[in-house]
């Protein structure tokens, strides 16, 4: 019987079966264009409900749930101090990120920028340097608010390799030199896995790992900012020499083996609503430095966030994430979830978007000078915004991220100053869309893409003088 169904076949089932759907409410094309008229296009405006294509603004915190989750959710034990949900979190985390309790100390925050916020406090200071593959926006807010100068020194040499395997990795060469000079004055190094900033790529494990090595040269900690362990350990496993035998959890335990501390938005790889973490190993270089570090993010939390058993979270979420974070690293979800994402990323290039390559772990990026080459659009029309805003009437949801999002308006010359990328991120939710949803979204990028020469430039009429001027923004289509 073996026989007969010894074959490959092309398309491969879910990870998972649906237990729950949401039904769309009807709405017609009227309705959206009022409501994008009212949100001033700006899309963080725009109401969920009204999408009905994909909405794919952020991979953060809109992870639909498994039952699993949800069962796990009614055990949440709601106490004020101490639950037990907590304890079971703790272990959960033991095992998964493959630390010793008795080693490392725990901080639960509502989300990832409140652990970021945490931890910059404490060790920023005028003169010095975080270096980084790349920060994430809130993580270079948090570093500069504290007067870090937060330094990206990701790999640019294999910027336009398009098969480059990982793409995220920091500049072993430039950041040897960097710790050499500049010793002193710096407090850590971070690695994002995956890069999120730099499109979703992923951290070689071999990168981490001589990361580590010239850390400990200059007995300087190494951190990771962690948020997408495992799809990062996906792409060691499935790219990297030595590893395509390994067990994902084993992976994951490598990389936080390299670690003196990480922060994690468990938005993320907890597969969660809600959720941060700042974990601090106590033999860390930073305890020297900063012997009170772990009492003042103690008393900070206590503060900001409550006790430190729930640390801003309810019973219910840590229970969540207790189950979240064991499903997240099992091959057949990872397969799914990342093998959806370059599906899309994939039909998107048929279509013939231009769009960054090698696809990232969490998200799509749309290459937007590209798109609009050939127009009379330029960065200063800030085409990105206008794309994203006529989606919406589709029922469609993208961020622009690029010469709006991460330019910022100087007001002395009146000029605009543009980031190095000019992109619009499609990030798939986790768990919450089928295929052909991602499909209708390609097809009404294509379709905009088809009137590129004719397409209206945005021009922001409110808060481009603003810092996140982003989430802030108002525009109109002319
Ligand atoms: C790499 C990275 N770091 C930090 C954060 C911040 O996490 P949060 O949104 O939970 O504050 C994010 C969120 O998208 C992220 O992608």
């Amino acid at each position: 019987m073996k026989d007969f169904v010894d074959f490959d076949t092309k398309n491969k089932p879910r990870p998972h079966v649906n237990s729950l759907v949401r039904l769309h409410n009807d709405f017609t094309l009227e309705d959206r264009i009022k409501a994008a008229e009212d949100a001033g296009w700006n899309g963080f405006q725009f109401p969920s409900e009204m999408l009905r294509g994909g909405d794919l603004l952020s991979d953060s915190g809109t992870t639909t749930l498994t039952v699993e989750q949800f069962a796990a959710m009614v055990t949440g034990d709601e106490s004020y101090g101490s639950n037990w949900g907590y304890f079971q979190l703790l272990n959960t985390m033991a095992d998964v990120f493959g630390i010793d309790l008795d080693e490392w100390e725990i901080f639960l925050f509502h989300q990832g920028r409140a652990a970021e916020h945490a931890l910059f406090t404490q060790i920023g200071g005028e003169g010095l340097i975080v270096p980084s593959n790349n920060f994430f926006d809130t993580t270079r807010a948090n570093a500069e608010n504290n007067k870090i100068d937060a330094r990206d020194l990701v790999d640019t040499r294999v910027k336009h390799d398009i098969a480059h395997p990982f793409k995220g990795n920091i500049n072993l060469e430039k950041l040897a030199e960097l710790l050499e000079t500049e010793t002193k004055n710096i407090p850590m190094v971070l690695s994002t896995i995956t890069n999120n900033t730099g499109g979703g790529q992923p951290v070689s494990m071999e990168n981490l790992r001589e990361t580590k090595k010239l850390c400990d040269k200059y007995n300087i900690p190494f951190f990771l900012d962690a948020c997408r362990f495992a799809e990062n350990a996906w792409f060691v496993k499935t790219r990297e020499e030595g590893y395509s035998d390994a067990d994902i959890s084993d992976i994951v335990r490598e990389e936080f083996s390299y670690s003196d501390g990480f922060t994690i938005s468990l938005k993320k790889d907890g597969l969660s609503n809600m959720g941060g973490l700042l974990a601090i190993k106590k033999t860390s270089p930073l305890m020297k430095k900063h012997p009170n570090m772990l009492e003042n993010i103690r008393d900070h939390q206590i503060l900001v966030e409550g006790h430190p058993t729930y640390g801003g979270l309810s019973g219910r979420d840590l229970m969540t994430l207790s189950v979240g974070l064991e499903t997240v690293t099992r091959q057949d979800y990872l397969d799914g979830r990342i093998g959806q994402v370059h599906e899309f990323g994939r039909y998107l290039k048929e279509l013939g978007i231009p769009v960054l390559e090698p696809f990232g772990g969490h998200a799509v990026y749309i290459d937007i000078d590209r798109f609009f080459e050939g127009t009379n659009i330029e960065r200063k029309d800030f085409g990105g915004i206008t794309v994203t805003a006529l989606l919406l009437l589709k029922g469609v949801r993208l961020c622009e991220l690029g010469a709006f999002a991460f330019g910022t308006f100087n007001p002395e010359t009146g000029e605009e100053i543009f980031p190095e990328h000019n992109y619009i991120r499609c990030a798939i939710p986790r768990n919450k869309y089928e295929i052909q949803d991602l499909y209708y979204v390609a097809d009404c990028v294509k379709g905009l893409y088809d009137q590129r020469h004719s397409l209206p430039k945005a021009i922001p009429v409110y808060g481009k003088d603003k810092t996140l001027r982003h989430f802030k923004a108002r525009f109109e289509l002319k």
